[in-house]
């Protein structure tokens, strides 16, 4: 019940108008979010680095109204792409392409992404396609096989989710086209008519994608905090003789921080998703959902602080 609240909350961009410059809210999402600039962001990808952490930096924004916000999106991640290399940082980029103006038109998406990927492409860097609702993601993927990856096939991958019903499917074709795929579960609130209703058949559905990909695919991400998962995902490796750097364990920024650290002290190779920028709302509300323990522990402690600065 909760967790639909919030899915239902990330949606009205009148809330987040509400409460944009809330000094609670911000601390909230300073947790999950790494700064509003792209500064902020690098400084962040630094610091994961000194710790063997590579990043994924995420520009934060969802579905833009108009053209001219789309291809300022676009430049924004060409400058980004630039201020990584310039930096010399172990960090990749994850996009949406409703952010690069896809509920606009098709082809002005198009255009843009050819630009950020050229870009990728000189830099010998990488871009990956967020999966956004299931209402999205037949437009994704004809977008990325028939009009980016055979441009860019080393520099362009894609994401699925376990969530839905198709996924199966969805990870033989990327196996075939030998793609870069990076597994979740799946953020969105979706129908029971394409996803499944419980989370154990997400989970079973997780599984299966996972070592379809571990298996026969190119190098994969694997995104998830669920520690069964993880350790399955390791013995799955020992027992097929699948060695670590063939695929990569993906997390949050925030989110299991120890984990993280245990993973790359293991041997395994560890990649951070990092979001930043001044669209925090809808994406802080999806991470609340996923647990909405948080809500409280991040209240609690945000509390507890300010108590205890008004004291002598
Ligand atoms: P699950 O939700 O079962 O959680 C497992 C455990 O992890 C929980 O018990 C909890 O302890 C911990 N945990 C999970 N989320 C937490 C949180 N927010 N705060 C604290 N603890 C938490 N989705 C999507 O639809 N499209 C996309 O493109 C992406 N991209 C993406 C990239 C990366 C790198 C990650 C890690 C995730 C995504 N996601 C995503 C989100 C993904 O679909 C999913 O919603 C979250 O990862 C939560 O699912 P888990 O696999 O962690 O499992």
């Amino acid at each position: 019940m909760l967790r639909s609240t919030l899915l239902y909350l990330s949606n009205q961009q009148k809330v987040f108008q509400f409460i944009r410059h809330n000094r609670l809210a911000k601390r909230m999402a300073s947790r999950f979010v790494a700064g509003e600039t792209v500064e902020t962001a690098l400084d962040a990808a630094a610091a994961l680095n000194a710790h063997g952490i590579r990043a994924s930096l995420d520009l934060l924004g969802e579905s833009v109204t108009n053209e001219r916000e789309a291809r300022d999106t676009g430049r924004q991640y060409v400058h980004l792409l630039d201020r990584i290399a310039e930096r010399r940082l172990d960090a990749n980029v994850s996009l949406k392409l409703t952010a690069m103006g896809l509920d606009v038109s098709e082809d002005v998406c198009v255009e843009i992404m050819h630009d950020v990927l050229a870009r990728a492409r000189d830099l010998g860097s990488f871009v990956r396609l967020d999966m956004e609702s299931s209402a999205y993601t037949d437009r994704t993927l004809a977008i990325f096989y028939e009009r980016l990856y055979p441009t860019y096939p080393e520099n362009v991958g894609i994401v699925l989710q376990s969530a839905l019903f198709r996924t199966d499917a969805d990870v033989e074709r990327a196996n075939q086209a030998r793609c870069r795929v990076r597994i979740c579960k799946g953020a969105y609130r979706e129908p029971p008519s394409v996803a499944y209703p419980d989370k154990k058949d997400v989970d079973a559905s997780y599984v299966r994608a996972m070592q379809a990909l571990m298996q026969h695919g190119k190098y994969p991400g694997l995104a998830t905090h669920d520690e069964a998962i993880i350790d399955g995902a390791k013995r799955f490796a020992k027992a097929q003789g699948i060695a670590p750097e063939r695929f990569e364990f993906q997390m949050l920024y925030g989110v299991r921080r120890d984990l993280q650290e245990q993973l790359v002290r293991e041997g395994y190779n560890m990649r951070v998703y990092v979001p930043f920028g001044t669209q925090w709302y809808p994406y802080l509300m999806r991470r609340l959902a996923e647990r909405p323990a948080n809500l409280a522990f991040m209240t609690g402690s945000i509390v507890k602080e300010a108590v205890r600065r008004k004291q002598p």
